[in-house]
């Protein structure tokens, strides 16, 4: 029996393991937070955090482990590579996972190879803020270089408000360093594509949407198949494909994020090396047939991976609709009950829904992923469709706030 190891035990590690004891394999998984939903899965747990990768080593104390893995997770893809090269396992190699996490890094090696992007200065201390601003203008977006999930990023208007928000970006970013860019228009999305062998197969192409005001940045709906089309959607599959070997991931699953704007240009917002939280994978399945948990498995273990596990099975259109507060579905407050998703799962074409709310808990409005509070997948013949049907199904969630 094969070991794999997760780095990070989280909620979405957690469906994770469970389908690895599923595909057979024996687990160990470790987390800094003892309660972590993923840690009690496992058959060998460990309490410690992954950043220290002399410190995981050591907890596992000579276990024997046939793979490393995380699945959402940005900050472990790092330590994935560092604890694959030094126990000799399959591994993305730690300069192309340093690449793929950090914006300065994979913003300057895309730029050698002449990716689309926006214009964009790196930023550590606030005397850097005229300079930055000259080289990018405005409007633009700051962020840490090396954070995610919307973490510490603003939109900038004038050099007061880099004044006004460097600390917290700078905060976030465990090296204390930020990224000012110029701000893309247009209509975001997000691609998956599998290397293997060297070679990029585009899976999917989504349209992320993302709601008006302060949580600019947080998906909050996503579209299959995307909306661009012609030669904007030829453009964006290449760039998409490109930016992945750009940046040297020979084998493993990649997240480029597009923007497409309306003068026909297709810019790359980051490209990542994981697969996606925030449902990404359940648009995997339900798009393509293709399960990207079992094929990060198989690449962690070194395993062939066969066409008829990541080539596209069928071409189902769906959208995902995301449980936030106004002007998403839910009421503002502190959520006194949460009634059963009963009426949501009856409605025509809903494939899969669930809500992460807990009685006590305070739903705000839309700012981080965070406050993605559970969502409704839809399909029909058409992704606007299956749009209104996960619209329309979203509005039964039965939430009471006080
Ligand atoms: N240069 C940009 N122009 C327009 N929107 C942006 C830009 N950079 C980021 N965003 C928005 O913010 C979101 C988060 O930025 P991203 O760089 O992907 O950071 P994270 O690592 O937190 O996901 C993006 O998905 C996009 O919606
Ligand atoms: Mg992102």
């Amino acid at each position: 029996m094969k070991t794999v190891l997760f780095v990070g035990a989280g909620r979405h590690q957690r469906r994770a393991i469970q389908r690895a004891k599923e595909l057979g394999l024996r687990v160990a998984a470790v987390d800094r937070n003892p309660d972590a939903p993923g840690l009690g899965e496992a058959d060998v747990r460990r309490v410690v955090d992954y950043a220290d990768v002399e410190a995981v080593l050591k907890a596992l104390d000579g276990l024997e482990v046939d793979g490393v893995l995380t699945v959402s997770a940005d900050s472990a893809v790092p330590a994935v590579a560092a604890i694959a090269e030094r126990l000799g396992l399959p591994g993305i190699g730690v300069e192309t996972a340093h690449l793929m996490t950090h914006k300065v890094a994979m913003r300057r090696r895309l730029a050698d190879a002449g990716v689309p992007q926006p214009r964009f200065a790196a930023l550590r201390r606030l005397s850097e803020r005229h300079r930055a601003l000259d080289e990018v203008g405005v409007p633009a977006v700051l962020k840490p270089a090396d954070s995610g999930g919307q973490r510490g990023i603003f939109r900038i208007e004038s050099v007061d408000d880099i004044e006004l928000h460097l600390h917290e970006a700078l905060a976030v970013s465990p090296t204390n360093e930020a990224i000012l860019e110029q701000f893309v228009d247009g209509t975001e999305m997000n691609g998956i594509v599998v290397a293997r062998g060297g070679e990029q197969l585009p899976l999917t192409l989504s349209d992320r949407l993302r709601p008006p005001g302060v949580g600019f940045g947080v998906g909050w709906i996503h579209l299959y198949p995307a909306t661009v089309y012609g030669h904007q959607l030829e453009e964006s599959e290449h760039v998409a494909t490109y930016a992945v070997r750009t940046l040297g991931l020979r084998n493993g699953i990649a997240f480029p994020q597009l923007i497409a704007s309306p003068d026909g240009t297709v810019s790359v917002v980051e490209c990542a090396a994981r697969i996606p939280g925030g449902q990404m994978a359940d648009l995997v399945r339900h798009a393509v047939g293709v399960d990207l948990v079992e094929v990060q498995i198989r690449f962690a273990l070194g395993e062939e991976v066969p066409d008829e596990l990541v080539v596209p099975r069928f071409r189902q259109p769906l959208a995902i609709r995301f449980l936030t507060a106004e002007p998403g579905p839910l009421p503002t407050g502190r959520v006194v009950g949460v009634g059963s998703l009963e009426k949501v799962l009856a409605f025509p074409g809903v494939v899969q829904a669930d809500t992460y709310l807990q009685v006590g808990e305070v739903i705000r409005p839309v700012r981080l992923d965070g406050d993605r509070r559970g969502y409704v997948i839809a399909t029909a013949p058409t992704n606007l469709e299956a749009l209104e049907r996960a619209e329309a199904a979203a509005r039964l969630v039965d939430v009471e706030v006080e």
